[in-house]
Formats: C-alpha cells, sequence, structure tokens
C-alpha cells in the first residue's frame, strides 16, 4: 500500500467486478441505440477505458474537461470548460461517463449544457458517488458505490494531481 493511504476503501477486484457490471447494464440497455460514451478528465481516463472495453456494443467516446476543483479539496462550483465536444450529440444516446459526484455541482451545470444540444437521451454513469455531499440537484442514473464523506484517490482519482495510478480507491491521509 502507499505510504500517503490511510487505507484501502475499494480493492482491485473489487472495482473490477463493479467495472464488469456496470458494463453488461449499458450493453443491454444500449443495444441498437447509437451510444457515445463522453468521458470527464482526468479523473474519468482509467474508468472509462476499463468500461470501454466490457461494452460489447459498437459506441463512440469523447472526452470533455470540465471542473469545479482547484488544486485543493474543496470545490470552487463554478464550472469551467477547457475541453468541449468534437462532434454533434444531437439525436445520439450519450452517457457521461464521472470517476465520483461530490456536490454534484460540475455535473448539475455540465448536464444542462448537454441537454441543450438535444441528444435523443442523457444519462449518467458514475463510479463512486457520495451522496452525503450533495448540494446541486442532480442524480446518477448509473452508479458503481456509494461512499462516505472521505477524500480518496487511486483509479484516476487525485489530490493534487497525484495518485491517479494506484490500482485501487483509498482514503487518502491527513
Ligand atoms: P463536484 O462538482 O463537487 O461533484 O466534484 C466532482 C469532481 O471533484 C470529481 O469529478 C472529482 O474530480 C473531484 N472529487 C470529488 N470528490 C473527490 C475525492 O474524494 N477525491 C478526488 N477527487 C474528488
Ligand atoms: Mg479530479
Amino acid at each position: 500500500m502507499h505510504s500517503c493511504i490511510e487505507k484501502i476503501l475499494i480493492t482491485e477486484n473489487q472495482i473490477s467486478t463493479k467495472v464488469k457490471e456496470l458494463a453488461d447494464i449499458i450493453t443491454k440497455e444500449y443495444t441498437n441505440k447509437d451510444l457515445l460514451l463522453i468521458g470527464i478528465l482526468n479523473g474519468s481516463y482509467i474508468f472509462l477505458s476499463d468500461l470501454s472495453r466490457h461494452i460489447s456494443i459498437d459506441h463512440n467516446i469523447e472526452f470533455m474537461k470540465v471542473s469545479s476543483y482547484g488544486d485543493g479539496k474543496n470545490s470552487s462550483g463554478n464550472l469551467d470548460i477547457s475541453l468541449d465536444l468534437q462532434s454533434n450529440i444531437e439525436n445520439r444516446d450519450v452517457i457521461i461517463v464521472e470517476d465520483i459526484i461530490d456536490s454534484g455541482n460540475t455535473l448539475y451545470k455540465l448536464n444542462n449544457y448537454l441537454l441543450q444540444k438535444k441528444p435523443a437521451s442523457l444519462k449518467i454513469c458514475t463510479l463512486l458517488n457520495k451522496p452525503s455531499r450533495r448540494l446541486a440537484d442532480i442524480k446518477a442514473d448509473i452508479v458503481g458505490f456509494e461512499v462516505d464523506d472521505h477524500f480518496i484517490v487511486g483509479y484516476g482519482l487525485d489530490y493534487a494531481q497525484k495518485y491517479r495510478n494506484l490500482p485501487y480507491i483509498g482514503i487518502l491521509k491527513d
């Protein structure tokens, strides 16, 4: 275990089992649909790549870079789009792929932004959900794990851009 980790919350095995389950749900629900996954950088890059490889229907991938977090542990609440979509999502079946929903401020604003582009459907898939921290009125449709109010890192999640490479999800030491 990394020396900055207090405790492993979700093991590599638990993550991989869950990601396959989520991919199966998506495969079943989106058969014969024009599926587009939008990965939210940077946090979702590992989750998206594992999820995509287990979805067995054809689909497209796009990335957006949006944030409401700086380098610290608190949300600024403002949505900043630094990488926008490269394709038209009108009439397509879109799933936003997130690493974690915390306050929900990022997703709330992103969801409204994408709805204006008139997708056929728009859902949210998140690996992790921290419902106790929710401020915005937003709910994920496909959720991997519900977690308590800890600051966690690994499997794409960072603290000050570090620890994304850890294969498990752990609670960061203070
Ligand atoms: P929200 O707008 O407060 O929901 O923040 C969402 C974003 O904050 C996520 O996509 C993460 O990048 C980041 N974030 C929230 N909680 C954590 C955490 O516990 N560890 C690492 N990043 C987090
Ligand atoms: Mg982040």
